[in-house]
């Protein structure tokens, strides 16, 4: 029999525009387990440059990535990701790794990798994953498509009061414009300006979609 992905609700758009904490309080409402897939690329960053790999030889990469696998410790209700057996939490947000990111995630070897992984996770958990192509490449079939945005300004006020140093816009512009699953809105996704909206009031607009499209949520 084939196996079938569980639900996915995707929730890509650029980076600060509060997919996190969006994600993580619909998560909590909801039940379904949170996967963060920026996290896995960050981890993969955080492992090659831990191991003088050169962010930039892609095929070194990628040879790097067969003898690592990449697993997930569910605690919370979230998909923490693990990289060679190892939890690169506490390193995720290295300058280092905010640096290079971008850079190791245009790979589209490194892309495979984390789409089959994600995959992995659907076929056992309803998921809400937070990214950048989401729902328009790696779960094109979910129904439960969101992009959330906000002005550069709020987004960079909200970096800034994580006391995270981040060139987002330097980023913004290599995930938009690589050729390989750029950040892009699905065309079926629906767009919530969060700049001016608390965390609460996206997730309830979130909630009101997810009903009209049908999803059954108590209450
Ligand atoms: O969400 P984040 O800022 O932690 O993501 C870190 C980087 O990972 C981002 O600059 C681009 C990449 N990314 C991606 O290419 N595709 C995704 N689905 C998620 C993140």
């Amino acid at each position: 029999m084939q196996e079938q992905f569980y639900r996915v609700i995707a929730i890509d758009g650029p980076a600060a525009s509060g997919k996190s904490s969006v994600a993580r309080e619909l998560s909590r409402q909801l039940g379904f387990v949170y996967v963060n897939s920026g996290a896995i690329y960050r981890a993969i960053t955080w492992y090659i440059l831990q191991k003088r790999i050169d962010p930039e030889d892609g095929e070194c990469i990628t040879e790097v990535l067969k003898s690592a696998p990449i697993t997930g410790a569910l605690q919370d209700n979230e998909l923490r990701v693990v990289i060679d057996g190892v939890d690169p939490a506490d390193h995720l947000r290295d300058d280092c790794v905010n640096e290079k990111v971008a850079g190791v995630s245009q790979f589209p070897e490194v892309r495979q990798v984390v789409a089959e992984k994600l995959h992995k996770d659907a076929y056992s958990h309803n998921l809400i994953v937070e990214g950048r192509d989401i729902g328009s490449v790696v779960f094109p079939d979910t129904p439960y498509k969101f992009y959330v945005d906000a002005s550069p300004q709020v987004r960079l006020q909200r970096r800034a009061a994580q006391g995270w140093r981040d060139e987002i816009a330097q980023r913004d512009r290599a995930d938009s414009s690589r050729p390989v699953s750029p950040l892009v809105i699905a065309k079926d996704a629906c767009v919530i300006d969060t700049s001016l909206l608390t965390i609460d009031e996206v997730v309830s607009q979130i909630i009101a979609r997810l009903k009209q499209l049908g999803l059954p949520i108590a209450s």
